[in-house]
């Protein structure tokens, strides 16, 4: 059984689960999108056991992740689902809270725009969604290495490239969203935490 593993998400994995704890602690039920390969989410749902957590993925991405999640089960640990932010018809069932690492860099503008909207309509009032990863401030990178991934990440797809959180700001506003929290983390990453409105 093929295992994909990522050294970024082995890295950032406690300090991320650290925030989560608290920003969780009473949710019920988590989308992951983008899981990846998997490591957040076998490493997260035994450590979150009051809920249950949905990882999903792209579906031809979907067996590696599937492989990971049944190499380390654990009873909160839902079977990964297809979920690709360009088909809005996504089969998960209600959730309280979204999470997503590293993907708001990867996908392109109009798809980040289509995710906040897609999370707001499925978030009941006062959901959270949790996004972690690279973000500039102001226009500017927070990091030479930041801005160096950057033009690494545009060099592969030039429709790629971390996101500004004032332009992440205005999108989510749009749509009910509102900037709660925006944690420091490790390696100039950051948690930006972003709740639904009262309908
Ligand atoms: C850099 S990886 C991050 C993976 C994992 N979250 C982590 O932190 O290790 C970006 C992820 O976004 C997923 N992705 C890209 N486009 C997507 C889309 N349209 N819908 C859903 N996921 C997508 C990729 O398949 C990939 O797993």
């Amino acid at each position: 059984m093929q295992v994909a593993f990522s050294e970024a998400a082995e890295r950032n994995k406690r300090s991320i689960l650290e925030k989560l704890r608290t920003l969780l602690a009473s949710s019920k039920s988590v989308l992951e999108i983008g899981s990846g390969t998997g490591q957040h989410a076998v490493y997260f749902a035994p450590a979150l056991p009051q809920l249950v957590w949905q990882p999903s993925e792209l579906p031809d991405k979907l067996d590696l992740l599937l492989n990971q999640c049944l190499q380390h089960p654990s009873e909160n640990l839902a079977r990964p689902i297809a979920l690709d932010i360009d088909n809005g018809n996504w089969a998960t069932a209600q959730v309280d809270a979204v999470f997503t690492a590293n993907t708001l860099h990867i996908i392109h503008w109009p798809q980040v725009c289509r995710l906040f909207n897609q999370i707001s309509t499925l978030l009941p009032s006062n959901g959270i969604f949790c996004t972690y990863g690279p973000f500039n401030v102001d226009g500017r990178y927070t990091s030479k290495s930041n801005a160096q991934f950057d033009s690494w990440l545009k060099g592969r797809d030039y429709r790629s490239g971390i996101r500004d959180i004032g332009d992440l700001q205005y999108q989510a506003e749009q749509c009910d969203l509102r900037l709660q929290e925006n944690y420091a983390m490790p390696a100039n990453n950051r948690l930006l935490v972003w709740r639904k409105l009262n309908d």
